[in-house]
């Protein structure tokens, strides 16, 4: 198969990137990054999610932000729901996508959210139904399909069946996480292969974490297998609170250099993107800076 002309990039830095931040930033720096995000030509946004504050204290303001975004009429805002009081929740605020996140290993997902990958399907079910009656578009994760902070090394077969489940379940898009940068162009591929012959490429998006500085090298090795949406996070912020050694999701900054070089387009204007990532990384260090003056070590 052939490279792709058009890559969608779904941007996660509002979500999976300041989830991990160990400073809440406020809510005027969520929306202004979002809306310096859209400016930057961005429409598939992650800007928060709806779990349990004491689990994830950084997104408890994601009602907040969704009240005060502009209109995103060529996209949408998604956020993630770990269960029906978070899609509850989302629906109230007004989401324009929900996504919902197995893992395809046992031990992350009582880490994550705190059930097995049988209970979670469960929960994921009922948001589903939820959702189809909303009429509100479904995406969803597999975590640690390149490998796991507590199992190690997981089969393409674990994750290519977490994927078939999602679809199953009326999951548009199914993103596969590679939570702890733990992939090589190799095993990337062939894990994508395997999720591809079970629920089409087309499905799939690519979301890599850069934790080796191998993220750039996994996607290429995976675009020309039909695959042409791929998560990336501004200023490669991000990690995961439930995944030791998880550091930022590949830099949006890189993927779309690295996309243009192949001559494949993503509509974003690299220029404002760079805007975009300084704004937020001013404001983390401010915020940084803040905190260690309130503890008395600044
Ligand atoms: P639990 O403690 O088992 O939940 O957590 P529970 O049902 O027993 O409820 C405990 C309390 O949480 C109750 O409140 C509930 O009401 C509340 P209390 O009675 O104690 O006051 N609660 C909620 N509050 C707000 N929103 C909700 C919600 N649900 C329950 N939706 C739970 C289970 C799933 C809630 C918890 O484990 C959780 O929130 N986990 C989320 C963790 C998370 O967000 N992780 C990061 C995202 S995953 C990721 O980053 C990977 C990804 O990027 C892909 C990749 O890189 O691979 C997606
Ligand atoms: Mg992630």
């Amino acid at each position: 198969m052939t490279l792709p002309r058009h890559v969608r990039i779904v941007e996660v830095g509002p979500r999976d990137g300041l989830q991990n931040e160990p400073v809440a930033v406020s809510t005027a720096v969520r929306v202004g990054l979002i809306e310096r995000l859209l400016a930057a030509g961005l429409t598939s946004i992650e800007v928060g999610s709806f779990v349990s504050p004491a689990w994830v204290p950084q997104m408890v303001d994601t009602a907040a932000v969704l009240a005060r975004l502009p209109p995103n009429p060529r996209g949408r805002y998604a956020v993630l729901v770990p269960n029906l009081k978070g899609f509850r929740a989302a629906q109230e605020a007004g989401a324009g996508e929900v996504a919902i996140f197995a893992s395809a290993s046992e031990a992350f997902s009582r880490a994550n959210i705190n059930c097995s990958i049988a209970e979670s399907l469960e929960r994921f079910a009922a948001v589903a139904d939820a959702a189809r009656a909303a009429g509100i578009p479904l995406r969803g994760y597999v975590s640690c399909v390149l490998g796991c902070p507590y199992e190690g090394d997981v089969a393409p077969g674990a994750v290519a069946a977490v994927a078939s489940r999602l679809v199953g379940l009326g999951c548009d898009e199914v993103s596969l996480g590679d939570t702890i940068g733990a992939g090589t162009p190799d095993r990337a591929r062939a894990c994508v292969a395997a999720v591809a012959a079970a629920i089409g490429p087309e499905r799939i998006a690519l979301h890599c974490h850069d934790t080796r500085g191998l993220a750039l090298a996994n996607i290429r090795a995976c675009l020309d297998l039909g695959v042409s949406v791929v998560d990336a996070a501004v200023a490669g912020l991000g990690g995961c609170p439930y995944a030791q050694g998880a550091t930022g999701n590949v830099a949006t900054e890189a993927v779309v250099a690295a996309l243009d070089g192949l001559g494949i387009a993503t509509g974003i204007d690299r220029a404002r993107l760079a805007e975009a990532g300084v704004f937020i990384q001013d404001a983390l260090a401010r915020a940084r800076a803040e905190a260690a003056r309130a503890a008395g070590t600044a």
